[in-house]
């Protein structure tokens, strides 16, 4: 066991979540082209999920592509969807052994029918792990997901299925991509940005937020368990007072 939050009075974070921004600065300065970063940073991810499973983290929420990723020059989308097969051919039988389940969070439809098919397959034939819940969120906007989620309610009032005061938090919870799972405790941004950028704004509400200067590719043991530390001295009172 290489961290110590354990052994600490307080408890980890059940839920990490991580935005893991840094990576075209990573390889700037090294005179890299961004891909590589990219690259790096899907090792580091990689890192990761051994690190929390050795501190007993159970779900594990990065944000891998954005619905505004688009955005950016079509070389560098391309290299990030190509990347995606790739990381999982590499590591199944590693993820395999250490128990990660993999869950995807995100709108599907605009994916290229291999990273769609390599969700599906990952999905499934990790279904019965239960040691740690990778949750990549993938073409995911929190504003996309909660228009979505707000749609389906709408149909279900308009098809008479749901009565307009059963639209209760929990109800719209539900219609979340992945109810099941319990909100983030932790978020954690790398690159020194203190924003969530459309990542998990419902799912949000009562998360501590953590921010490093330290670039993706550069997070490992040393700065989650800063991170972990620093956590471990929040008062999280969710709305009640101080005991
Ligand atoms: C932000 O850094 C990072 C991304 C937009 C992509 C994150 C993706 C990975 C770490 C790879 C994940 C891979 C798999 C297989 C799930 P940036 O490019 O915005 O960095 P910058 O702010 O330094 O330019």
């Amino acid at each position: 066991m290489l961290g110590g939050a354990e052994t600490d009075s307080g408890r980890p974070p059940r839920h990490l979540a991580v935005i893991m921004d840094g990576n075209g600065r990573w390889a700037k300065n090294r005179l890299m082209p961004r891909e590589i970063g990219h690259r790096r940073g899907a090792e580091n991810l990689r890192t990761l999920c051994v690190l929390c499973r050795e501190r007993n983290i159970r779900y594990l929420t990065v944000y891998a592509f954005s619905t505004e990723n688009w955005k950016r020059p079509a070389t560098e989308v391309g290299a990030l969807m190509a990347l995606f097969p790739r990381f999982f051919k590499k590591y199944m039988d590693e993820l395999e052994e250490e128990g990660i389940r993999l869950r995807f969070a995100g709108d599907r439809s605009e994916l290229p029918k291999d990273v769609v098919k390599t969700m599906e397959e990952a999905e499934e034939s990790s279904k019965s792990r239960q040691m740690l819940d990778l949750i990549i969120a993938f073409n995911y906007g929190s504003r996309r997901e909660i228009t979505a989620a707000a749609r389906s309610l709408a149909k279900k009032v308009s098809d008479g299925i749901l009565h307009i005061e059963d639209i209760t938090e929990d109800a719209f919870t539900g219609c979340l991509y992945l109810p099941d799972i319990p909100d983030p405790d932790l978020i954690i941004r790398t690159g020194g940005e203190m924003r969530l950028s459309n990542f998990l704004l419902w799912q949000a509400a009562y998360a501590e937020f953590y921010s490093t200067d330290c670039l993706w590719p550069d997070f490992g043991a040393a700065e989650l368990d800063a991170a972990l530390d620093d956590f471990r001295k929040r008062q999280r009172r969710f709305g009640e007072i101080c005991q």
